[in-house]
């Protein structure tokens, strides 16, 4: 089922998330739905609280960039990738900076300076304990996705210069004033339909 994705300035972004405890039949169909709502909305990552849900869980699917990800020779694990309980155990001392966008952030995109390489350890959907070492896109995907986790969206790293040019086009996201080839939920809890 396509959820709807909340849009910047729904609080839902901010909350604080749980651990996930275990896997029931609920968990599994909200990841099964979040991969839906993922591919719908033709998004390479979505978390949780996009949906409006409060489990430390993200999903990705880097498939439209495995050739750029071979041409790195980046190897990329089997996609989509579910990531459950997900902790930064390693990250790169240098930088990159890769411009990032966001499903609840539609039509924006900026430059965002993150560590060029992770290492993280996750629960797969199995329930199961896995480690991965990334770097290029998926490095830059597993960083923003766990972010949202932490109720942090890319923009919170923009210089006020360039938050200053944002200014317009996320206040008319606060006030409800936005639109998106797939559903959205606005801040006032307003569902508004894919155009
Ligand atoms: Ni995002």
């Amino acid at each position: 089922m396509v959820l709807p994705i909340y849009v910047y300035g729904h609080e839902a972004l901010r909350e604080e998330t749980e651990p996930v405890e275990e896997t029931t039949e609920d968990l599994q169909s909200l990841i099964d739905d979040m991969i839906e709502t993922m591919h719908n909305a033709a998004g390479i990552g979505l978390a949780a609280p996009q949906v409006g849900r409060s489990e430390r869980l993200f999903v990705v699917d880097l498939t439209p960039m495995a050739d750029e990800m071979a041409k790195a020779e980046e190897p990329l694990p089997p996609q989509p990738m579910v990531c459950i309980n997900p902790t930064l155990v390693e990250e790169s001392d240098t930088t990159v900076d890769m411009e990032e966008g966001c499903l609840s952030i539609p039509e924006v995109r900026e430059a965002v300076t993150r560590p060029e390489r992770i290492r993280m350890r996750y629960r797969d959907r199995n329930f199961e304990e896995q480690e991965i070492e990334a770097g290029h896109m998926l490095a830059r995907v597993l960083q923003h996705e766990r972010d949202h986790l932490d109720g942090v969206l890319f923009t919170d790293y923009l210089s006020s210069f360039r938050k200053r040019l944002l200014r317009r086009p996320l206040r008319e996201m606060v006030n409800g004033v936005v639109e998106a080839d797939y559903p959205l939920v606005t801040k006032g809890d307003e569902r508004v339909p894919a155009r």
